[in-house]
């Protein structure tokens, strides 16, 4: 297993490791390391995933200075190897939204988690990391993103997810692979509030999309999430 690094903006890195039998084509499982005074981790991956993407993260800088995980939503591959990150860094503090840490962090997290409420923002020293509740978008109710205001990166979490082993880093189409993807995998929880809180996150006036599964986009990044919101809607119409 092998992880590949990429800087996708000034000093947000895309930790990314192919699973080549997982779906049609293969897919793409990012971690996101935001380098800053006080470093944080966005997804934690697959337990098993741990050595390779650990070993990774060492090419850009020590794991023990990680000062901050925080991730979109319970489920594997964004925090199974939640108690291996914090095992590999003693300082670091688990971050997550007010839902998420009472349905979850609050019993099974190994060390006390921070809770961010919605709109909050973390200064990590060179980096501002807000905190977006966005419950059921893609899915699960404790669901929330985080948007970097310094670079403009919005961390998408499974937005935007698509298959196969694409460049770190685009300015073409994501909207139609997504598209494709979701139509394979129904994997939103749709409901009447998905478009709105996708246009909330297009209000942010991103540069930069952190792709979770796939593909990192530079360019038209709220037209991008305008766009998203509108097939969302559409979805729902036809019910
Ligand atoms: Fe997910
Ligand atoms: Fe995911």
């Amino acid at each position: 297993m092998n992880t590949k690094v990429d800087e996708i903006a000034d000093r947000i890195y895309r930790l990314s490791t192919f699973l080549p039998a997982v779906g049609p084509s293969g897919f793409t499982f990012n971690q996101f390391l935001v380098d800053a005074d006080q470093p944080l981790l966005f997804h934690c991956g697959q337990r098993a995933l741990f050595p390779a993407v650990s070993q990774a993260m060492a090419s850009v800088m020590d794991p023990r200075r990680l000062r901050w995980i925080a991730f979109s939503h319970i489920e594997a591959d964004e925090c199974g190897a939640l108690g291996e990150w914090l095992a590999a860094a003693p300082e670091a503090t688990v971050t997550h939204g007010a839902i998420g840490c009472a349905i979850w962090l609050n019993d099974q997290a190994p060390r006390p988690p921070r809770v961010l409420a919605d709109g909050e923002v973390l200064d990590l020293g060179g980096r501002r990391v807000r905190r977006l509740d966005t419950p059921h978008v893609p899915h699960c109710w404790d669901a929330g993103l985080i948007y970097e205001e310094t670079t403009g990166t919005l961390f998408t979490s499974d937005l935007f997810t698509h298959v196969g082993d694409p460049p770190a880093l685009t300015d073409g189409d994501i909207l139609g692979p997504a598209v494709a993807a979701e139509k394979k995998f129904g994997y939103t929880a749709l409901t009447p509030t998905t478009g709105a809180t996708i246009r909330r996150l297009a209000s942010l006036g991103p540069r930069t999309l952190a792709v979770m599964h796939g593909s990192s986009y530079s360019g038209a990044a709220a037209s991008a999430l305008e766009s998203l919101a509108a097939v969302y809607d559409g979805l729902l119409r036809q019910g």
